[in-house]
């Protein structure tokens, strides 16, 4: 029986595509093709949807963590905190805007150490940048709380988050601004890339709406220099036709998560499963575990046709691009651990129970 992680090729089935294919031929009616209408339907949706009073789309998730920290105001000589176990682009925005990413540890939930994020600040540190890693959420109220009494701000790495909640609240919309992704293989995902941004600040939300497109104010006149982080209408389209889909997705992953959980509790010490706090709903954009023999294990389930993926096996402080701040091995003891052990495995939407219960049998047999 196969397995695949990658989920794409079930994604758009017929019904979805027709819907997907009608509203596209409206827009090539219109030919609103940059910004325009579709755009702004789909900027209200999602701000409705996030709980937030402003959303920008952008190209993708690492423009929106970018523009995100521009409009926060931060520039060269700045610290901006962050956690080392995530994807390149939460790092990336940082160095992209001139400021210098601060790596903490995670925890044995594989998110932002509240504790340690207190040990580094220093006199440049102008933001934390924590991330809602694999679409589970870091406590927000407590990073806040931090931030508040540092007269820090918060930027939500929310790339993964789309569909979480944190008692009812939505990732993202904890801080100045929450960055989205909709990269393929995020919760809401899109036939490309995608992403946004999303604010209760109107002065932010008028500078970000603007700086994606050139600085302008009208064709004719520039206020200050932007850029085009513009989405593609063709792709806000799609996000809107997924967004219809988006809860029933996340229930099914939940579900296929608490069926894992339930039977992958009872292999320690060979699987450990995160704490799954009450009040913290996730989305599973990865179902991570701690294998015991984790290379073994995964190279034994590819031979059984169960394809599972690493995130990652370096943890950003020890990449190649970050040997400039004079990071080392064993400063993060948790993620460098979680390194080595952390298997992700196929929890999408589009398995059925067989397939549930062939990958759980192939785990038991190999620590039999
Ligand atoms: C945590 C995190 N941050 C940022 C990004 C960047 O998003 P994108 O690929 O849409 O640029 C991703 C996903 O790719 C991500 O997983």
């Amino acid at each position: 029986m196969k397995v695949p992680y990658n989920y794409l090729p079930f994604e758009f089935n017929n019904k979805s595509t027709k819907s997907i294919f009608n509203e596209w031929k409206k827009l090539i009616k219109t030919s609103d093709f940059t910004l325009g209408s579709f755009v702004k339907q789909f900027e209200e949706k999602f701000a409705k949807y996030i709980g937030g009073k402003y959303c920008i789309a952008t190209n993708n998730g690492t423009d929106a963590l970018i523009l995100s920290l521009k409009a926060a105001g931060i520039s060269k000589d700045d610290e901006v905190i962050t956690v080392t176990n995530s994807f390149y682009a939460t790092t990336g925005a940082i160095v992209a805007v001139g400021a210098k990413p601060i790596f903490v540890d995670c925890d044995e939930r594989y998110q932002i150490n509240v504790e340690e994020i207190k040990k580094v600040f220093t006199k440049k540190t102008k933001a934390i940048l924590p991330v809602h890693w694999g679409g589970a959420s870091p406590n927000m109220e407590a990073i806040n709380k931090i931030a508040k009494r540092r007269g820090l701000i918060v930027i939500e790495d929310a790339c993964m988050g789309i569909g979480a909640k944190i008692h009812g609240k939505s990732p993202g919309t904890f801080g100045l601004v929450g960055a989205y992704s909709m990269h393929p293989l995020k919760s809401l995902n899109v036939m490309g890339d995608g992403g946004m941004v999303v604010t209760n600040n109107q002065s932010i939300y008028k500078w970000m709406l603007k700086y994606r497109n050139h600085g302008m104010v009208d064709r004719d006149n520039i206020d200050f220099w932007g850029v085009n982080y513009r989405i593609q209408p063709l792709q806000a389209i799609v996000a809107m036709d997924c967004l219809k889909r988006l809860d029933k997705v996340i229930k099914i992953r939940n579900k296929n998560a608490k069926f894992y959980d339930s039977h992958l509790k009872n292999l320690k010490p060979f699987i450990e499963i995160p704490k799954r706090p009450k009040g913290y709903m996730e989305t599973y954009a990865l179902y991570m575990v701690l294998c015991k023999k984790r290379d073994q294990l995964q190279e034994f389930l590819k031979k059984n046709k169960i394809e599972c993926k690493v995130h990652y096996p370096i943890p950003l402080h020890l990449q190649k691009a970050s040997k400039q701040y004079g990071y080392r091995k064993g400063m993060f003891p948790i993620a460098e651990d979680q390194a080595k052990k952390l298997l992700t495995i196929p929890v999408h939407q589009f398995l059925n129970q067989r397939q549930l219960n062939y990958v759980i049998n192939c785990i038991k047999k190999f620590y039999n």
